[in-house]
């Protein structure tokens, strides 16, 4: 058993715990393998957060859209990516055009290599949705983007909290990062989905010197598909 399962499992009964949150009996084959392949991303549960809201927001999300959410970022998962400066804001052009393509080419090579028969023209609706997750677009992409939004603010309070205990950015940066991804929603419904939510991440930034939140073991909990999806942990 790996170290990042032991963390996860020896939480597993801790209160909003995410275990068991993302099970979902209508992953496609397709996606699941998606899962396999990011299995160990710390963002894991961020994708499988975007999916969801993604649904939600759609009603009846396109086969497009749900695999698009649930790869957006896919590309920080491997080494040699670009990295982000605090001092260039988090609204970076640079940086976020670099990531939105480096996670599309890299989620298209998977594909391809995955099922050289899937329709060039499924390929592409995930690419242009990926590119557009950041900024949006046409209305699927603007709900690309919110999901994003919706699914920072509700999935990464230990991240926030890991870089204000770390000194990666002052609570005010982490402000600015907060307000910049409920602002860029397109999408009023979604906005007002996000207020409640940045309402709570703000409270727990605010708090991040004495909260109960142990960022290492909700990392690894973030990490790990069988954890999040409630499956048996084999070894
Ligand atoms: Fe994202």
């Amino acid at each position: 058993m790996t170290s990042s399962i032991q963390a996860a499992c020896h939480l597993s009964h801790e209160e909003g715990s995410p275990r068991g949150r993302y099970a979902d009996p209508t992953f496609s084959e397709l996606e699941l393998a998606a899962l396999d392949w990011l299995d160990g991303f710390y963002q894991l549960e961020h994708l499988l957060s975007a999916r969801k809201w993604v649904i939600r927001l759609a009603g009846n999300a396109s086969e497009e859209l749900r695999f698009a959410a649930l790869t957006h970022d896919a590309e920080r998962f491997f080494p040699g990516g670009p990295s982000d400066k605090p001092q260039n804001g988090f609204d970076n052009p640079d940086y976020l055009f670099e990531h939105s393509k480096r996670s599309a080419d890299i989620v298209e090579e998977w594909l391809r290599q995955r099922d050289p028969q899937l329709p060039d023209r499924f390929i592409e609706r995930v690419r242009a949705l990926i590119l557009r997750h950041e900024i949006g677009g046409n209305p699927e992409e603007d709900i690309m983007q919110a999901a994003d939004s919706l699914a920072f603010l509700d999935s990464f309070e230990w991240l926030i909290v890991s870089w204000i205990q770390d000194g990666h950015y002052s609570f005010e940066r982490v402000c600015e990062k907060l307000d910049w991804m409920t602002t860029r929603i397109r999408i009023q419904e979604a906005l007002q989905l996000a207020l409640p939510i940045y309402a709570r991440i703000v409270a727990v930034a605010r708090a991040a010197g004495k909260t109960d939140i142990n960022p290492a073991n909700r990392r690894a909990q973030a990490a790990n598909r069988a954890f999040l999806l409630g499956e048996e942990f084999s070894g």
